[in-house]
């Protein structure tokens, strides 16, 4: 047993090569560590061989695995054990999900640790990245390691969690400037973790008490935003009963520095917000605020269709182009999309979803059963309604005209430019407001 002694960080693993995975690889190998990105996904392990990477709109990122390819500190592979061998240090993001039932989805990160638990060494530092729900970095993964290696975390290993709290688009911005939060699992671990953040990252540390703190912290942000959203959601159903314009409401309410109040919207999805208040949830929040939240929020799609029967009627044979398969503006990312919900949801009523987005090809689409529709596609003449899901880039000065049968627009967004789709005479609706106050914002 040798835990007190300084332990070598020269050698990182990065397990999980994805959007944060990536990035995170990238910096530790500009930043004076020789790193091996280990991913079961051979496409990703080869473009990061090549010194490119698979992960679009991040700015820096790029140049990053460049210079770190260049250098030789960065390579990849699928051997997670032989590369966990070599490391001192091994970062784990690889994404812990909810099924369908919302129950917490493991099974990436089981294989993950039990990959990590066949190569470690003793006196190596193993920090989990991933959101967990609290308790799973020293009674999950902590004890697997141990049974499968033998090796004991915090006396034959350190082990160390410290979420990732960075935005998609601005990683490498956030990843230097947020403050890292970190527990240990004693303090040594903790102060080792500290150590290699520091010399990595060089961002301000939050040292926390305990691991099971820094994973309750993570998700404790999460369910904010997603009570702080439901909140919005609900006051904008409500606004829209009394005939208030809900827009007008929040910039009049927030001019109050203690009132922030969230932007309503079509619905939230995504890698988190959707998925971390279930860590809590399945843990024993079931009552209250959180569970209540996330019931407003998964509603807004079927709220967004109500409001399209109430203007058009019944949505039978109806073909409905939603815009945006993304959960939010570009951003390529599928995951618990409110898109989906909305394919779903329109198919029970009969009616024929049609999917735009242009980060993803024609066969992304085909696999969320709705049929690909291109903004030049001369079908755009037969929709009945547009839905705004996602705003991306590319939808900020959509033409409409070309909508020529298209009686709504749903704007579940509220970003698009009213005046200009009401000249056509297309119907215009939008989240939080049905038609009352005095302000036209476009
Ligand atoms: N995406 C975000 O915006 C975001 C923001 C903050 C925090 N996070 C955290 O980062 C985690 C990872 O998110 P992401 O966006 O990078 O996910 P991602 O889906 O982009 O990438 C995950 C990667 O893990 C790899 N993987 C899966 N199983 C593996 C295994 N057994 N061994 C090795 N690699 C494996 C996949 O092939 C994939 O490349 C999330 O679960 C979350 O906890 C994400």
């Amino acid at each position: 047993m040798r835990i007190d002694q300084n332990p070598p960080t020269s050698t990182v693993a990065v397990v999980g090569l994805g959007k944060i995975g990536l990035p995170l690889a990238a910096i530790f190998a500009n930043n004076g560590y020789h790193v091996v990105g280990a991913d079961i996904n051979h496409d990703v392990v080869a473009s990061v061989n090549q010194g490119k990477t698979h992960i679009n709109n991040e700015p820096g990122l790029d140049e990053l695995i460049a210079t770190a390819h260049k250098n030789n500190t960065l390579s990849a592979t699928t051997a997670t054990a032989e590369a966990v061998a070599e490391a001192d240090t091994i970062v784990v993001i690889v994404p812990v999900l909810t099924d369908d039932q919302n129950q917490t989805d493991y099974h990436m990160i089981d294989h993950a640790v039990a990959d990590i638990a066949k190569g470690i060494k003793e006196d190596s530092l193993v920090i989990f990245e991933t959101t967990l729900p609290p308790g799973d970095s020293e009674n999950r993964f902590g004890k697997k390691i141990e049974d499968i290696s033998g090796l004991r975390p915090g006396q034959d290993f350190f082990l160390a969690y410290s979420p990732e709290r960075v935005y998609s688009n601005r990683i490498i911005h956030d990843l230097k400037h947020y403050p890292k939060v970190i527990g240990g699992i004693n303090e040594k671990s903790l102060k080792h973790a500290s150590t290699f953040y520091q010399k990595t990252l060089g961002c301000e540390l939050i040292e926390v008490s305990s691991l099971q703190t820094a994973e309750f912290s993570k998700v404790a942000e999460c369910v904010y935003r997603d009570v702080n959203i439901a909140l919005a959601n609900e006051l904008a159903m409500f606004a829209e009963k009394k005939g208030v314009n809900m827009a007008e409401v929040l910039s009049a309410s927030n001019s109050q520095p203690y009132s922030n109040i969230h932007s309503p919207g079509i619905g939230v999805g995504g890698h988190c917000i959707p998925i971390y208040p279930y860590f809590f949830i399945n843990k024993g929040l079931s009552e209250g605020l959180t569970p209540l939240s996330r019931k407003i929020n998964d509603s807004m799609a079927g709220y967004a269709i109500t409001r399209i029967e109430q203007q058009i009627g019944s949505l039978s044979d109806k073909t409905i182009l939603i815009l945006g398969l993304s959960y939010r503006g570009n951003v390529k990312e599928p995951t618990k999309s409110t898109a989906l919900m909305l394919i779903d949801q329109l198919k029970e009523k009969g009616a024929h979803p049609f999917v735009n987005d242009p980060l993803f090809s024609d066969r992304d689409i085909r696999q969320y059963d709705a049929t690909p529709l291109s903004l030049n596609d001369r079908r755009c003449s037969e929709m009945d309604v547009v839905i705004l899901q996602a705003f991306h880039e590319a939808y900020r000065d959509l033409d409409f005209s070309q909508f020529t049968n298209c009686q709504l627009v749903l704007d579940g967004r509220n970003q698009l430019n009213k005046n200009a789709i009401s000249r056509l005479g297309i119907k215009y609706a939008e989240i939080g407001n049905k038609g009352g106050g005095r302000l036209d914002s476009n």
